[in-house]
């Protein structure tokens, strides 16, 4: 076999990246470091403001960054946001599905509008972003491109009251092994993660919303369910975004990288 010369790594210089939910927590962490290794992201969230704030962030420090207003829940505008990508960036690199929303409540806690609020971001989301995306790199073939899926351990394990969070996530694991055997051909990778709990405005929310009162001790218990005894940061998800989305990984493709200090290990 031919030796292969080891360079630096990581780095996405010309990349065009598209990260949802960008502008807050994990797909901010995610935009910011693309974005430091030399990749153009547009930064798409519901929440157009957050998003700016980011993507204004990064240009400040040198980085090229533009807003896309996006429901990742609604066709039409994920359809006119990836052609917005074709005719603005001409090319679609990197495609992270990370925009998601949780719900607290076991099977008997969950009405049908919870359950299809829940699938309507978390799976019908990635199914109608992966798809526009796929459309585009197919037609940016032989270029082809590299979709990243932020799951969950709630796709591998059950949680506590999480029933519509964990079947939406399983649904994202799902679609992530069907996109990944359906194109590795075609010069298109599809991955997950699958982080365990993490520190971020997602968590903050959670706990002022069902633990008004006593959210140091959950917060503590959130800490604990991890045996390595903390929540994860953002940025140590990002970082495993960054391998999977660079050339490094050309041979990953339906892989689930699990980070979660090892709570799925017990
Ligand atoms: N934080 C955790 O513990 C954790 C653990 C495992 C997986 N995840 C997953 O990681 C992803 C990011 O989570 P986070 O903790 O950074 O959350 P977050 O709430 O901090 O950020 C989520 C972002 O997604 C955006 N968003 C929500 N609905 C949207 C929609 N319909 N269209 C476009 N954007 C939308 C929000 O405006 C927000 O900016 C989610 O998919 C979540 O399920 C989080």
């Amino acid at each position: 076999m031919e030796e292969r010369k080891v360079t630096a790594v990581f780095r996405l210089e010309k990349k065009i990246a598209f990260v949802t939910g960008a502008g807050s927590g994990i797909g901010e962490s995610i935009a910011r470091l693309f974005a430091q290794q030399g990749a153009h992201v547009v930064l798409a969230d519901v929440r157009e403001d957050a998003a700016r704030r980011v993507a204004g962030e990064i240009q400040e420090t040198g980085g090229s960054a533009r807003v896309q207003s996006l429901d990742v829940a609604e066709e039409s505008q994920v359809k006119a946001a990836i052609e917005q990508v074709a005719a603005l960036e001409g090319r679609l690199d990197i495609l992270v599905n990370n925009a998601g929303i949780s719900h607290v409540g076991s099977l008997l806690e969950t009405s049908l509008e919870d359950w299809e609020r829940l699938m309507r971001v978390n799976a019908c989301g990635v199914f109608l972003c992966a798809r526009e995306g796929v459309r585009q790199m197919l037609a940016q073939s032989p270029h082809g491109g590299t979709i990243i899926n932020m799951a969950s351990v709630a796709a591998m394990i059950g949680i506590e009251r999480r029933l519509p969070y964990c079947a939406s996530k399983g649904a994202v694991l799902a679609l992530t092994r069907s996109i990944a055997i359906d194109f590795a051909t075609q010069g298109i990778r599809c991955n997950a993660i699958c982080p365990g709990t993490v520190q971020t405005p997602f968590v903050e929310g959670y706990l002022a919303r069902n633990f008004a009162g006593h959210e140091d001790e959950v917060r503590q218990q959130l800490h604990a369910r991890q045996p390595i005894g903390r929540m994860g940061q953002s940025d140590e998800i990002a970082y495993a975004a960054l391998y999977l989305a660079s050339d490094e990984a050309a041979f990953v493709t339906g892989s689930a990288i699990v980070i979660d200090g090892g709570w799925t290990a017990k």
